[in-house]
């Protein structure tokens, strides 16, 4: 599925009067099959713009076209409908704990069945070689029947991405992927994520901290910084300086370090003041 997104600005329903959209001026076009990275330090507008591309926000001003539609013109039924070809993939998968992983996975197949079969699909999982397929491709395949609450964060993370490969959409937006992720698996992920997008025609946008892992894995890279596009390039051409400018003031994300703010790990811990009333 294609995208154009012109001079398009987001505000969150919930923003404070007087506060500086989540997004301004915002143009991008990406073509059916593109696989992009989104980088930006914390509060660049990287989760907003995923929000934007899923449909869950409407532009508050400019223009979005996903496959030529623009999306908040058409009537309900047909926005549903297109709804159901976007995968969106928050940072933290909303898994009931007492689900099954392979109920859980296959909840991605949902906008895309009836009421009664989507009612049937959570009591009785039918597609297991499909939840399986999808599950092996992120190393958890023996986890199929395992209880989501018995997940560590970083399985529990890689579910929600297995959602995406049964899912029966074609733009996938999937947001920090790996931050749950240890280096090593985090690779794997996303070759995996790539991988499937690639086999599937799938568009995919993925949101990211791990800006060397995007260079890495990824042909094109989208700097956002304040709400705005800092740069679009290919990964070749995102050197040091543009990266130190993208970050700048927020080079702890950057070099992976924690804030300066934070006190050392070995710092003996403050006592903690309760007040009673
Ligand atoms: N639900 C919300 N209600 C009000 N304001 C919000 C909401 N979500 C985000 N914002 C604001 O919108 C701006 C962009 O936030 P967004 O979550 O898109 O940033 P981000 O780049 O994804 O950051 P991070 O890397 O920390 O996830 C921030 O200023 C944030 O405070
Ligand atoms: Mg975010």
């Amino acid at each position: 599925m294609d995208i154009e997104l012109t001079a398009a600005a987001a505000r969150h329903p919930a923003a404070r009067p007087g506060m500086a959209p989540a997004l301004k001026d915002l143009s991008l076009r990406v073509a059916a099959g593109e696989h992009v990275a989104v980088i930006g330090p914390s509060g660049a507008g990287k989760t907003t713009l995923l929000q934007l591309l899923a449909c869950a926000l409407p532009p508050a001003s400019g223009q979005l076209r996903l496959a030529g539609q623009d999306p908040w013109a058409l009537p309900r039924p047909a926005l549903q409908r297109l709804r159901g070809r976007l995968f969106l993939a928050p940072q933290v998968p909303p898994l009931p704990p007492r689900q099954r992983v392979v109920t859980a996975v296959l909840a991605g197949q949902l906008p895309a069945l009836g009421l009664l079969a989507s009612v049937r699909s959570l009591f009785y999982p039918s597609d297991i070689p499909a939840a399986h397929a999808a599950l092996d491709r992120f190393d958890l395949a023996e986890k199929i029947f395992e209880r989501v609450d018995r997940l560590s964060g970083g399985e529990r993370q890689r579910v929600g991405l297995a959602r995406a490969l049964v899912a029966p959409a074609s733009l996938w937006l999937i947001d920090e992927p790996l931050s749950a992720l240890d280096p090593t698996r985090s690779r794997q992920a996303v070759a995996s994520l790539l991988g499937s997008a690639r086999e599937r025609d799938a568009t995919l946008l993925a949101t990211l901290h791990q800006v060397d892992v995007a260079l890495a894995h990824f042909p094109r890279i989208v700097g956002l910084r304040d709400g705005e596009l800092a740069f679009d390039l290919p990964a070749s051409e995102v050197t040091q300086e543009r990266l130190a400018r993208l970050y700048a003031q927020h080079e702890h994300e950057l070099l992976g370090a924690p804030p300066a703010a934070l006190p050392p790990a070995d710092a003996s811990p403050q006592p903690v003041v309760m007040h009673c009333r």
